[in-house]
């Protein structure tokens, strides 16, 4: 096989020239586009609903510390390290991670595991994009008023019946308009391309969306005890999230969490990072744009974040309540309490803080769900050949095909069983596997160089050491840490129960017995009562079918990679 072709003086590798031939020559506008598009990919719902509900199930300024460490030694060199295999994978025309993990080295497992890069950006937007369409239908309803003097149990219900499948037309009838609606806009958006489509959006979005949240905080924040309801004032709320409470460092439970939602704010393990930096030129820098899009994410997550939801609940309900609503989901205050709490403002301003905070939820989904909607298109578009359009439509239609079972069942679970397998299990599988790639296989040598090219700042250099020891121990922790995690999650009476001799016994929600779906077979056993019996069997048969549509489509892009992996063999065996 010719690896090497001469033209006049100079050398290209097959590769390369199987790029020049190729239609996917996309690039972004301008440099602050690019910025703005990859913080919009950061900042998302995780930032505004996930963030403050893990903060305070966490206990506050107990998950602070762990979250920023965190953030130091996973999230900063991860970034760095999907921007480097990013524009790396760029310059052989590849776009999408599974031959940009080849492009680091021959072995074929590696373009298997990029499969992970695709699959988990399919798998998220199916049921993101459910919840951005929520975001959709209730700024409406705030505008319309749908929330005026509805007391709280009313509003729950409201979400209740929203998402639950109507006895009459036998489908959450709202529901499922408001997510078509919403992956057409995601379509619409994708089929303009890179610089018109994802960057004009994030370059209007982004600001709307740092505005609204600046106004949301500020009055959140400025809520008094004794006015328009209060019992408390909002500021509590930056006390109990404020003041560090350092015990939390021994608690891994809390580090599990932390180190989880650094994963999901900043994107990493998805594959969307590494192909927004696949459209960035060979010498352009990358080390400041990913630092700047980094801490822009930081912002708005841990500024804005955790200034809207804690402090309003906590001025109308007090931190006790918080921490009752916080163990029910990010969803449920974001839904089903806040559009009661704004309605405390008055109509008027409760209508508009509404409009504000479910636009700017929508701002934040969409600029997520687009860029998981790249590495799809560009996979069709690099292997396939497809035009932009057809695989703008084409990860819609997947995306909805995936997408409805979440939309139906939603009550049953499969929402929950797409969130973990996707959102959570393939995203550390995936980082893991690619910063062995980067650090040890490719060398931290060459990986250093290639995020140091045209660098307009100078990394420190402790940071090349963080990435080859701390960033892999530390992921590789976490990941056995949710294989193995203890029953109600208490480490230090596990391992006390483990040198007494008494084994060690395993949470529901550990990796282990999530795939044996022991939760649900335990209460199956448990009960006597007839009708729940019938509708945890359902429960259990839907989460067993979700596990195997999921797995059935990692298999099926793991068998488009092997195909078109055969393709550019024979094209290059041929010249
Ligand atoms: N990073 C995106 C979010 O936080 C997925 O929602």
């Amino acid at each position: 096989m010719l690896k090497i072709l001469i033209f006049g003086k100079n050398f290209f590798s097959i590769e390369k020239i199987i790029y020049f031939m190729s239609a996917n020559k996309e690039s972004w506008g301008t440099r602050i586009g690019l910025i703005l598009a990859m913080a919009g990919n950061a900042v998302g719902l995780g930032n505004f609903l996930r963030f403050p509900v893990q903060a305070v199930q966490n206990g506050g300024g107990a998950f602070i510390i762990p979250y920023l460490i965190c953030f130091l030694v996973m999230g900063i060199p991860l970034l760095l390290i999907e921007w480097g295999i990013g524009r790396h994978g760029g310059q052989f025309g590849h776009h999408s991670t599974p031959f940009m993990m080849q492009s680091l080295d021959k072995r074929r497992i590696w373009k298997y595991i990029g499969v992970f890069g695709i699959f988990s950006n399919i798998g998220i937007a199916a049921y993101y994009c459910f919840i951005e369409s929520w975001t959709l239908s209730y700024a409406m309803h705030s505008a319309m008023g749908t929330f005026f003097d509805k007391t709280q149990p009313q509003v729950v219900e409201f979400f209740d019946h929203y998402v639950s499948v109507n006895h009459t037309v036998l489908l959450p009838f709202e529901a499922v308009i408001f997510y078509i609606l919403c992956l057409f806009l995601n379509v619409y958006i994708l089929s303009k391309g890179l610089s018109q489509g994802i960057e004009k959006v994030a370059k209007i979005l982004m600001p709307l969306l740092i505005v609204f949240g600046i106004f949301l905080a500020i009055k959140s924040l400025s809520i008094k005890a004794g006015e328009q309801g209060a019992t408390f004032d909002g500021v509590m709320g930056l006390n109990f999230l404020w003041t560090p409470d350092y015990s939390s460092i021994a608690n891994p439970r809390v580090w599990l969490n932390a180190a989880g939602q650094v994963f999901f704010t900043l994107s990493i393990g998805m594959g969307s990072v590494h192909c927004f930096a696949s459209f960035v030129k060979q010498n352009d820098d990358i080390a400041l744009n990913s630092m700047t899009a980094g801490w822009t994410n930081e912002f708005v997550e841990v500024v804005l974040g955790s200034s809207i939801i804690i402090p309003v609940a906590i001025g109308y309900l007090g931190i006790d309540k918080l921490k009752e609503l916080a163990e029910l989901g990010g969803l449920a205050i974001g839904f089903r309490t806040m559009p009661y709490l704004f309605d405390q403002w008055g109509h008027i301003f409760g209508a508009v803080a509404g409009v504000m905070w479910f636009g700017l939820l929508f701002f934040a989904g969409i600029t997520s769900s687009l860029a998981m909607g790249m590495p799809v298109m560009s996979f069709m578009k690099d292997e396939y050949g497809f035009s932009q359009k057809k695989a703008a439509y084409t990860f819609g239609l997947i995306t909805l095909l995936l997408g409805l079972p979440t939309v139906f069942f939603f009550k049953q679970g499969v929402f929950d069983e797409y969130d973990f397998w996707t959102g959570t299990v393939s995203l550390f599988v995936f980082a893991a596997a690619e910063t062995i790639l980067f650090v040890w296989v490719f060398g931290m040598k060459k990986g250093w160089a290639e995020i140091s090219r045209g660098a307009d700042i100078k990394l420190p250099v402790i940071y090349k050491y963080i990435m080859k020891f701390v960033t892999p121990v530390f992921l590789l922790a976490v990941f056995f840490g949710a294989i193995f995690k203890p029953e109600k999650n208490d480490w230090s009476g596990a391992f006390s129960k483990l040198f007494s001799g008494e084994g060690w016994s395993l949470d529901n929600g550990s990796i282990i017995k999530q795939i044996l779906n022991s939760e649900l077979r335990e209460k199956i056993a448990a009960t006597s009562d007839l009708v729940l019996r019938e509708e945890l069997q359902e429960k259990l048969f839907l989460s067993i079918g979700a596990k195997i549509l999921l797995a059935t489509v990692f298999l099926v892009i793991a068998f488009f990679v092997h195909k078109a992996a055969k393709r550019k063999n024979i094209l290059t065996s041929h010249q």
